[in-house]
């Protein structure tokens, strides 16, 4: 069963023939409408269901598009609307949604329930973010930097604020692309040790400087993400964003990277907070590309499942 669980999960020369994937059939419909079928259709017959157990914009309208310009059909379900883990568990949930559906894509809390939605499904599972990672974003953000860069191999990014899901992707990336990262937040925020040493053992070098200033230096990309994720608890809020301001990207923060370095975000972003508007919007930023290619990137996750 070839689940999309997490980027460390999958081999690094599997991700890379996905990433070449969403840059042929991007470039192959060039121009046509959102709608319009791709020339190909590797899903007719299949139907996907779309589980979301938190909000989503991106997650939720790629997806979906992606199916239908590939010929499949899509199912959007509310995990408050079913009975996962409540009023049923999610093992029998995951057989049951097996026998109506050929591939699952689940946007959950814990990443135990993504994992036993796996362990228990018949059909490929695709993490749409957990609490822990979010892959299928740091395969469109890959693809993105490549689109105006070149190969990622040997470059060097640097995470700015909370040491998150999309964060922890992002270190799992480095480690099965080659690229080095430096994460700048507060101690507090780190990424989890297992994220980083995953990485290390690739041999890339994952480097914590608290200071952003020094962190940027030579960046070939700077990210950010929201100081309060979905999981967070709305009482951390105030705490979070005083830890959080020294780490905020602006113009300062950029003039300290590569004249070239891009500014990435997975969306959605709380402007002015994490990320001006200024940079948002300025000549760095590649955060509208970004989400566009979660479309074309899942896309290929998707057919990699399906073996189609
Ligand atoms: N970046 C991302 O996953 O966005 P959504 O939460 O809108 O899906
Ligand atoms: N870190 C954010 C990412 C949203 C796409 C969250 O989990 O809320």
């Amino acid at each position: 069963m070839k689940h999309f669980l997490d980027i460390h999960k999958t081999d690094a020369g599997e991700l890379r023939a996905m990433i070449d994937l969403a840059r042929t059939m991007k470039t192959a419909r060039a121009g046509l409408p959102k709608g319009a079928p791709d020339a190909t259709q590797p899903l007719a017959g299949r139907m996907v269901a779309l589980i979301f157990e938190k909000p989503s914009t991106r997650t939720r309208v790629s997806f979906d598009v992606g199916v239908r310009q590939m010929g499949g059909q899509t199912m959007v379900l509310s995990g408050k609307e079913m009975q996962l883990g409540h009023g049923e568990t999610i093992a029998d949930t995951a057989r049951v949604l097996s026998r109506y559906v050929d591939l699952i894509m689940i946007r959950t809390f814990e990443e135990q329930t993504l994992l036993e939605m796996a362990e228990y499904a018949t059909v490929p599972v695709i993490n749409g973010l957990t609490n822990r990672t979010h892959p299928c974003q740091i395969m469109a953000d890959v693809m993105t930097y490549e689109e105006h860069r070149g190969p990622i191999s040997g470059k060097k990014a640097v995470w700015c604020g909370d040491g998150n899901n999309v964060c922890a992707s992002w270190i799992q990336a480095a480690g099965q692309f080659g690229f080095d990262m430096t994460f700048s937040g507060p101690s507090t925020l780190d990424p989890e040790d297992d994220f980083v040493r995953f990485a290390r053992e690739k041999g890339v070098n994952i480097a914590i400087e608290r200071d952003p200033a020094r962190a940027v230096q030579g960046a070939d990309v700077v990210i950010a993400d929201t100081w309060v994720s979905m999981h967070d608890s709305q009482s951390s809020r105030e705490r979070r964003h005083n830890q959080l301001r020294p780490y905020q990207v602006n113009d300062a923060l950029m003039a300290q990277a590569k004249d070239d370095a891009l500014f990435m975000h997975c969306l959605p972003a709380h402007r002015d907070d994490e990320v001006t508007s200024a940079v948002m919007d300025g000549p760095h930023s590649v955060v509208f590309d970004e989400a566009e290619n979660r479309l074309h990137a899942q896309k290929a996750v998707m057919r990699w499942c399906l073996g189609v």
